[in-house]
């Protein structure tokens, strides 16, 4: 079993360094996307501080569908341009909501969280779909946690388009590599 040993103590900037070196470690040669999704899941919710839910929204078929988190159960659809989530993917763009009962259209899955992030997720150049992570706290997250979590699904995604294996979890085909 990993464990995860960074330390909650470290600076930000230091603390996301390090999760980024445990993920890239964690799926080093895994081809496999949702055992890679869901280990990412799991790094998240132990590690970050204060978190109620921590996982990911796969775009399938024009909607964002759950796929591998930890939390409570979640919502299982969201259509594009809807709460937090399909917001995010609309605008290809982080949305960082400090107080989500101030979110228009927020769609609450779980009634313990106050704060949300969410990070779209981006294959070449196509929508896979986005990470969420909701904090029981008001502002759980600032432009610290979001530059780090950025940094995080950069490393997941690059993971994602080496293993080839994009296809079959609600992820495009990235483009081949040209020449
Ligand atoms: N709050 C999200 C829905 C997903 S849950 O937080 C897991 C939203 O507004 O899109």
């Amino acid at each position: 079993m990993h464990e995860s040993s960074i330390s909650r103590d470290l600076p930000k900037p230091q603390f996301y360094a390090e999760l980024a070196r445990e993920l890239r470690s964690l799926t080093a040669g895994e081809p496999d996307v949702i055992a890679n999704l869901a280990n990412a899941s799991a790094l998240l919710f132990h590690s970050l501080p204060d978190l109620n839910w921590a996982g990911f929204y796969l775009l399938k078929d024009g909607e964002l569908v759950v796929g591998p988190f930890q939390g409570k159960p979640a919502c299982v659809r969201i259509a594009m341009g809807k709460g937090v989530c399909g917001t995010a993917a609309a605008r290809r763009a982080t949305v960082l909501v400090p107080n989500v009962h101030e979110f228009p259209g927020h769609i609450a899955c779980d009634s313990a969280s106050n704060s949300e992030i969410v990070v779209p997720m981006i294959a070449g150049d196509e929508l896979a779909g986005g990470l969420d992570i909701d904090s029981p706290q008001v502002g759980g997250f600032d432009a610290e946690d979001q530059a780090g979590l950025e940094e995080f699904v950069a490393v997941l995604m690059a993971a994602v388009i080496r293993s080839g294996s994009a296809c079959g979890a609600g992820f495009s085909r990235p483009p081949e590599p040209s020449g």
